[in-house]
């Protein structure tokens, strides 16, 4: 098996991730996050918000409706050709392919916007042989409608990106929270694409999760001349500056830019995803969005290539001057210093929830021989883990051991996430918490009745120490870090 078979195996078969709708065939490319997984993706959306929002002074959050007015898509772009792939279409069995995708398909010639069109239709579909359609756009927003009639005038859609919901109320913020530029408004929640080629399981779904974050600030003309640059694969740099050096005061979009790309790189490596699987990858000209006018990708080097975990951008006035327009409300700031009102520019970030979880995983799977026996074991970072600490009694027979064991589970559970299990020998129990990547395992037998300890066992080392009970919560903490 491969590693994405391999994850996709854990997830079912230890809780992170059902397919939608199983029972019933499946469900289009849609997924249950399950006890492990609901825990693992609420971990990862607790330090985006405590790391983005709390932790920060200049940023606020938000939680927006998914259903908004249909005019907010118009307004955004969305509903024009900006928002879709391009697809082709095979002429006999009707799969259809993204264009821009189609050379992980191995299609015969190099992809680029200059290949005429005519080229596409010389190719055979993979899945039958048959020829394909030349290629054409495909929107992906997701309609529905509102309202007990099915007419245009109720029709809504889906968002397809939580920073809208932004835009609309950046008024709403700035006014009740009496915020200051340069300042961001975070949020997180679903979002919905009638993608053409979901796959690679949770990756490329048609409901998903962002996690989304809009920063607001005055666009200065004056430091835009030096190029923006890759000073490693994991760090970016301005040309010729050091971004310290010069006052917040005077940043521009290219140093917002810049910060922005590097404070999120950086939160996937202090949560301990390899160096080696992470690169920065920069959008060329005719690869940005309709809304950017700079563009880079957080990229994760996944069995199937690498691909954007996370995508940073500068979206200059585009949605605030598009909004002003169709709503007829002004959306600008005023500049008590300079007394002048301007459209503020934004710089994005904007991740996957479900993405990251994936990213989360494969990254921290492991396997180890251990006596010889195959063990195989989540080394995710402690904070990520579902469950903090398995409580394991030795002896599932007898009542006191079970009771104390119990106890203990209760106690610990007002600080950390735990999980009780008595349903199996200790090796299988051991098993079964390094493939959720739990933390510390406790085993309860015959001597806690009497020396009042228990053996903690460390995934990682899995080394063992006697601990007194009593001092069980300040020790896990500590080795928790919380
Ligand atoms: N507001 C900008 C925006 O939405 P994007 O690059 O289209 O930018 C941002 O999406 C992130 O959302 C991606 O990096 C990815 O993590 C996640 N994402 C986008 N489409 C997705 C899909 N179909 N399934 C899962 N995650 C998706």
């Amino acid at each position: 098996m491969d590693l994405m078979e391999k994850i996709v195996s854990l997830c079912k078969r230890r809780g992170f991730v059902f397919q939608s709708s199983e029972i019933y065939g499946g469900f289009g490319s849609c997924y249950d996050f399950g006890p492990q997984g609901v825990e693992l993706k609420n971990n990862i959306k607790k330090l985006w918000w405590k790391n983005i929002v709390q932790d920060r002074e200049d940023v606020v959050g938000l939680d927006s409706a998914i259903l908004m007015s249909s005019r907010v898509w118009q307004a955004s772009g969305h509903l024009s050709t900006g928002f879709a792939d391009e697809m082709v279409e095979c002429q006999s069995c009707h799969s259809r392919f993204r264009k821009d995708q189609l050379k992980i398909f191995n299609f015969q010639f190099p992809i680029s916007n200059q290949i005429p069109n005519s080229k596409f239709q010389k190719s055979k579909c993979l899945e039958c042989g048959g020829k394909l359609s030349a290629p054409r756009k495909f929107n992906l927003m997701m309609k529905t409608f509102v309202g007990p009639v099915e007419d245009s005038a109720n029709v809504a859609y889906l968002r397809a990106e939580t920073c809208q919901g932004i835009y609309v109320n950046f008024q709403n913020v700035l006014q009740s929270q009496r915020m200051k530029i340069p300042f961001g408004i975070g949020q997180q929640g679903k979002a919905f694409r009638n993608e053409i080629t979901p796959g690679n399981f949770i990756f490329r779904t048609r409901e998903f999760e962002q996690m989304e974050m809009q920063y607001f600030i005055k666009s200065k003309v004056k430091s835009q001349k030096s190029k923006v640059i890759l000073k490693n694969d994991q760090e970016l740099g301005i040309e010729g500056q050091n971004l310290n050096a010069i006052n917040k005061d005077e940043w521009s979009n290219k140093e917002w830019f810049v910060y922005w790309a590097n404070e999120r790189m950086n939160w996937y490596l202090n949560l301990g995803i390899k160096k080696e699987n992470l690169r920065f990858y920069k959008h060329k000209k005719d690869e940005l969005a309709h809304y950017a006018k700079q563009g880079v990708d957080i990229e994760y080097k996944f069995p199937f290539g690498w691909q954007e975990v996370e995508g940073i951008h500068d979206r200059g006035d585009w949605d605030l001057s598009n909004h002003t327009k169709h709503s007829g409300r002004d959306l600008s700031y005023f500049d008590e210093k300079e007394k002048k009102k301007f459209i503020p520019n934004i710089i994005e970030t904007s991740a996957g929830a479900d993405r990251a979880s994936l990213v989360f995983l494969l990254d921290a799977y492991c396997e180890e021989k251990v006596k010889g026996e195959a063990r195989v074991v989540l080394k995710i970072n402690k904070k990520l883990a579902p469950v903090k600490v398995a409580i394991l009694p030795l002896a599932r027979n007898q009542k006191k051991i079970i009771d104390l064991a119990r106890k203990i589970s209760n106690d610990l559970n007002k600080n950390f996430t735990c999980l009780y299990d008595d349903s199996g020998s200790i090796g299988r129990l051991y098993r079964r918490q390094d493939e959720v990547g739990t933390p510390y395992c406790l085993t309860v037998d015959f001597d806690s009745l009497e020396d009042k300890k228990v053996t903690v066992r460390d995934r990682d080392t899995m080394a063992q120490e006697r601990i007194e009970i009593s001092k069980l919560k300040e020790i896990l903490i500590m080795k928790l870090n919380f």
